[in-house]
Order: C-alpha cells, then structure tokens, then sequence
C-alpha cells in the first residue's frame, strides 16, 4: 500500500497480515474519527460560546444523563470490540498449528542465525516454503532481540536463557525484510536480514542442496557422543543418567519431588543447568554445560533427544518459563 509513491504499509505476505491490518485500520479508523470530532467539536463551540463582552458569566449546566451514558456506552463498546478483536487475533498467533515445520533461530549481536531440521543453517537469509506453517524457536546468545517480519505482521523477542517461538504461514513467493526490533547495541540497525518465501517444489530443491553435516538431530547425534552424554545415558536406562529413549512428552519426577513435563525447555535446563531437576533416584553427577554448548549447538542436541522419541507428539515445545539461572545482563559476553 502507498500514498504518492511513498510506501506507507509493507506488503501483505503471510496469512495473518489481512487481519493484523483490518483490526488495526479499525482502530486508526475510531480513533481519526473520534479526534477530528473532537478537534471541530473544540472549534465550534471556542467560537459560538466565546466571550462576547465584560462581565458576561456563562451559563450554569447540571449535567445530562442521556449525554452522559451515551459518551460511556459508546466508548465502551468500541473498546471492547477492539479488545475482543485484538485478543482473538493474538491468540490465533501466539499457538502455531500442531502441523507446523520447525526452523530455530538464534539472535545475537548483531545476525540472525536460522537452522532447519534437515541440516541447512544460514545467516541472515531464512528460505521457506509458501502455504505451510512454519514454527521458529529463537533464543538469545547475548542480549535482547526481537525477531520481526514485517511483512507477516509478526514478530517476538528473543530472550537470552529461555525459547520463545512464533509462527506464520507466507503466502506469496517473494523477497521480504527481516529487522531486529528490540535496541541491542550499537549495529541494532543493521541486523537485518531477508526471509525468502519458494514455492514448496522450489524450497524442497533448496533443501536437498545443502546440509552437509547432516540433519540437526545428526548433528547432535555426534555431539552427544562428542560431549560424553552417551556414557550415561544409557538406552537401557542402566546408566548414571536417565535413558532418553521415548522421554519427551513424558512427566518425571525430580529429587525434589516435583513433577516435570519432558520439553524442550526442561531439556535446556537440565543441559545447562544440570543439577536444578535432577530426575528422582539419580546421582546429581553431570557436569554443567553452562558456556560450553552455544545455542545453535543447544538446538542440535534438544532435536537429537527428540529423535529418540519418534512417537510424541510434535507440540512438545512449551516455551514458557525462563530456564537459565541467571541471563546474561546487555553488555553479554559475545562468542
Ligand atoms: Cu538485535 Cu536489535
């Protein structure tokens, strides 16, 4: 959309752009037209009821109660009508489909990271297919970003020590902005990127064309073996450390007696903060891998633990509660 050439609103490329945009017109809508009412309203009677010589006194009003509920019934109405409207929206855009593609994402200063599951990672460049649900897990190596796509009408933070994940589906092939929209230091305004929408076929051929490690959960793979974690984590659950075969999805108890439900997020923890759930009949002998998994590597080893797990269900994410002991304050240390 443009006004004399001047591009006044990003282009419409994601399902829930059309939405974003009508409640938001909405909203731009009442509020012209309630400010101008007001604006003239302010003029009208500045001029009609203005002093016209000394010693004039204005004339004492009591109130009008059908003027009075009307400016209080109105106002409500259409504020609730926005509240309702926005909320029903935000729900539908904060729960990504059970059905969507997993892509991580990794902010920090100042790039965008991206890793698919097959194995392809990019920098600043994030290729997906149209008219599929995509789902990214961001995370933070630093400070706070803010993952946005305008051109979806979507955006979330990334929060160092914790996931978050937003969703949307593109619509239209295309070339469109990435920006980080949360200030991070002194280059914020230049990690930038482009997300590149392919029709499916096209993005499937992208895909074949790289990941050459091998997929993410391969990657961890190797590194589960690299770090050691194969030494007690026995499949047969014979081990020093609990089996992880089949665990996602599933409700362990810890030391402390407290019940836990097998996610991506206790799955962090417990890697780099290895003793803050320790599972119930358990030594509490792992080592910390606090500084020494980066976050991309992170992902690798959760998705290698998810393979494990063929049969849950895919929604095993629950990016809810912060799972790091204490995040890195902004001037974070960069890698
Ligand atoms: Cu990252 Cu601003």
């Amino acid at each position: 959309m443009s006004l004399f050439g001047i591009p006044l609103f990003p282009e419409q490329a994601s399902t829930f752009a059309a939405d974003v945009d009508a409640l938001y017109f909405f909203i731009f809508a009442t509020c012209a037209f309630f400010a101008t009412a007001v604006t003239i309203a302010v003029i009208v009677f500045g001029i009609r009821y203005r002093r016209r010589h000394d010693g004039e006194i204005g004339a004492r009003i009591e109130g009008n109660l059908p003027l009075e509920l009307l400016w209080s019934i109105i106002p409500t109405i259409l504020s609730m009508v926005m509240f309702g409207w926005g909320a029903s929206l935000y729900f539908h855009m904060r729960k990504p489909p059970a059905e969507a593609m997993q892509i991580y994402a990794v902010g920090k200063q100042w790039m965008w990271k991206f890793q698919h599951l097959e194995g392809q990672r990019e920098i600043n460049e994030l290729h997906v297919p149209a008219g599929k649900a995509i789902k990214v897990t961001l995370s933070s190596e630093d400070v706070l970003h803010s993952l946005y796509f305008p051109s979806f009408r979507t955006k979330i933070d990334a929060i160092p020590g914790r996931y978050t994940e937003l969703w949307f589906e593109a619509t239209t092939p295309g070339r469109y902005h990435i920006f980080c929209a949360e200030y991070c230091g002194t280059n914020h305004s230049g990690m930038i990127g482009t997300v590149i929408v392919m029709p499916p076929n096209e993005f499937q051929a992208w895909l074949a064309g790289g990941g050459m490690e091998g997929s993410l959960a391969q990657r961890g793979a190797k590194l589960f073996t690299d770090l050691a974690c194969v030494t007690c984590h026995l499949d047969s659950g014979q081990g020093r450390g609990p089996s992880l075969k089949d665990i996602i999805g599933t409700t362990v108890e810890t030391q402390a007696g407290e019940k836990v439900v097998v996610d991506e997020a206790y799955l962090r923890e417990s890697i780099l903060n290895s003793q803050a759930k320790v599972v119930k009949g358990f030594q509490p002998l792992m080592p910390t891998f606090q500084g020494l998994v980066s976050e991309e590597n992170l992902v690798a080893l959760i998705e290698h633990v998810k393979s494990l797990s063929p049969n849950a269900k895919p929604a095993a994410a629950a990016p809810t509660a912060p799972t790091a002991p204490a995040a890195p304050g902004p001037t974070g240390e960069k890698k």
